[in-house]
């Protein structure tokens, strides 16, 4: 029946903290037992998602989507099921050597791999040509930048042949199509020879973040040629905005160190490493991307901004500052302004001593910005003045030290030129978004059929929340309820049954676990089912064999009432009034009489 091993399913989900692993997507708020957070799932603008630690699930009140850590997973990378359930396992440092299995392994596009296996062989082809005679330039000028053999071993640098039809020959020599060999992102026709653009140069290779090259960088030797960088195009699987550079290698140390730094190039990564530092990438000349984002975040870890003192590093700063705060990001800035030196020169020019004593100079946002408008005068117009002010109002609301808020408050009263008493009035009136509504309110709200939810189904339902709870009420309903009247219930109950003959006691996460890896054709719905009724408020707490008993009274009487009336309506079928009115009137009858000999019963 299982598609994967359930024991491995089980485990992983065993180590895995739903809240860390769905916050590392998006932004949650603790709210008594649970989490809340805008659902991702839907067009959601009050946070209808809510997460529980205890239970390690999750549900969407709104939209209905909810199941464990590997669900939120899945839905939210719209990536295959085993997929999922590896990355759940690495975002929760979870090592098992059963997810390596081969068998695992997602389906190739062939096109794709051609590309992969076309890179990895040329990566390999650059390194091999730097331990050549002619390759002895490549090792001259990496020396010169004090980057030693072991060095250019790790960071698979490189060289490339002054003749770049060499390259292409040696690609089509492995096997490499024309036609792949084009497509790798770094040849080009000249004169109608295929040739390597990189050619003459040193190499820099830029790998995925699972660690598979996808492009180069190429510097030049000689200081007179142009461009400094030659960076292979974008191809199907290099793209700027999806890499940084050593995040395959920094993500590893990265969550050990509680950070990251984010620099500008390549000789400031390994300036950092020289200094014992490995949690650092490089963002190559571009902007921080949503992409990018996403991987941060993933991280956990505080991000340092570490970009170049001139004005253009600052600008960006700023600005990748708050794209870092708007994702709620933790992030403090190395304090840069003015330096004009980057990590790499200051630890040739003034030593490690120096460029540690740097990267540990660090400020919050909030004093970078202020600093930033402080130094250039925020002498714009009104309006760009308030806004400046109004990116303020959320942290200083936030800010509880009254202390700490006046002194922001005075220094932003400098910076824009609006008065304090004006500022601090703001900030008092500001309110923090969003405001919240409760599980119940949007219930009402959005499903109000539930209202006029049958007695039957009411009592079923709670009755399934009850076997979600324990493995006793599932035995109590396999002996005494013959199916629930609901298709849904009857199968998430049925589900229930076999699984705990199979195994016994269960977490509901596991149930879940066992649901997606079944073969159960509408798995989602069931999944999005058991959530939605493990979350609703008001089920009694302690459940026993006397609930359960009185659970099932109701559902008996209740079903009984049902086919009763399916039975009336099956003999008022063709027949006229008069006849009609007669067979009420029996029914009614013997209802009354039944009523009556019930109480006399109890
Ligand atoms: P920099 O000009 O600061 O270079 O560009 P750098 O890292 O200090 O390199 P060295 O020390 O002069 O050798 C920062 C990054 O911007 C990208 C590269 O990724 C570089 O590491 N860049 C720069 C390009 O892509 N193309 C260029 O022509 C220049
Ligand atoms: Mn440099």
């Amino acid at each position: 029946m299982a598609n994967f091993d359930n024991e491995l399913i089980r485990d992983v989900l065993d180590h895995a903290d739903i809240v860390r692993i769905v916050s590392s997507y998006i932004t949650l708020t603790k709210k008594g037992k649970n989490y809340v957070g805008i659902c991702p799932f839907h067009d959601d603008t009050n946070p209808s998602l809510f997460v529980s630690p205890e239970k390690k699930i999750f549900n969407c009140f709104v939209c209905g989507t909810g199941g464990n850590a590997i669900t939120f997973v899945q839905k939210f990378e719209k990536i295959p099921y085993f997929d999922a359930v590896r990355k759940v396992a690495e975002l929760s440092d979870y090592h098992d050597e059963r997810l390596e299995k081969k068998i695992f392994e997602k389906p190739k596009d062939a096109h794709l791999e051609s590309l992969y296996k076309c890179l990895e062989d040329l990566a390999l082809y650059y390194q091999y040509a730097l331990t050549t005679e002619e390759g002895s330039a490549g090792v001259a000028y990496f020396e010169s930048r004090n980057i030693d053999a072991s060095m250019r071993e790790k960071y698979m640098l490189g060289y490339s042949f002054p003749n770049g039809e060499t390259t292409c020959k040696f690609l089509q020599q492995r096997g490499h199509s024309l036609k792949t060999i084009e497509q790798i992102g770094n040849t080009s026709f000249i004169n109608g020879r295929l040739v390597d653009r990189n050619q003459g140069r040193v190499i820099f290779t830029i790998c995925d973040n699972n660690g598979h090259p996808v492009g180069f960088s190429a510097r030049k030797i000689d200081e007179s040629d142009e461009p400094k960088y030659v960076n292979s195009a974008e191809t199907d699987i290099f793209k700027k905005a999806n890499v940084l550079y050593n995040f395959h290698r920094a993500k590893q140390s990265a969550r050990s160190d509680g950070f990251i730094y984010i620099l500008e190039g390549f000789l400031d990564v390994f300036a950092l490493s020289k200094i014992g530092i490995d949690s650092s990438v490089a963002l190559m000349g571009t902007a921080l991307s949503e992409e990018h984002i996403l991987l941060l975040r993933q991280l956990g870890v505080e991000v340092r901004l570490c970009l170049d003192g001139d004005a253009a590093g600052q600008s960006a700063t700023l600005r990748t500052a708050n794209l870092l705060a708007r994702h709620q990001i933790p992030c403090r800035i190395v304090n840069a302004e003015g330096n004009l030196k980057d990590p790499d020169e200051i630890l040739n020019q003034d030593g490690p001593e120096a460029l540690k004593k740097y990267l540990n100079n660090l400020v919050d946002r909030i004093d970078f910005v202020l600093s930033y408008y402080q130094n250039r005068g925020a002498n714009g117009s009104v309006s760009e003045r308030k806004k400046i002010l109004e990116s303020f109002l959320p942290i200083l609301k936030n800010t509880k030290d009254a202390f700490e808020r006046d002194n922001y408050i005075y220094r932003l009263a400098k910076v824009t030129g609006f008065e304090s008493d004006a500022i601090r009035k703001l900030v008092d009136s500001y309110e923090l978004s969003p405001t919240y509504i409760t599980a119940h309110q949007v219930m009402n709200k959005f499903q109000p059929e539930k209202k006029g939810l049958r007695r039957l189904e009411l009592v079923e339902r709670e009755f399934l929340y009850q076997m979600l709870q324990n493995s006793s009420a599932v035995v109590f309903y396999e002996k005494n309820i013959d199916g629930f009247y609901d298709e849904v219930y009857r199968k998430i109950a049925t589900f229930l049954v076999d699984y705990v003959k199979e195994c016994g006691d269960f977490e509901l996460y596991e149930i879940i676990g066992a649901l997606e890896n079944s073969d159960i054709e509408d798995k989602d719905a069931l999944i999005g089912k058991i959530s939605e009724i493990y979350f609703e408020k008001y089920h009694p707490k302690k459940c026993d064999e006397n609930l359960l008993n009185e659970y099932l009274k109701v559902i008996n009487s209740e079903k009984e009432k049902i086919f009763e009336n399916d039975m009336l309506t099956q003999s008022l079928k063709g027949k006229d009034d008069r006849e009609k009115a007669r067979i009420l009137a029996d029914h009614n009858r013997m209802r009354m009489r039944k009523e009556k000999y019930k109480k006399e019963g109890n």
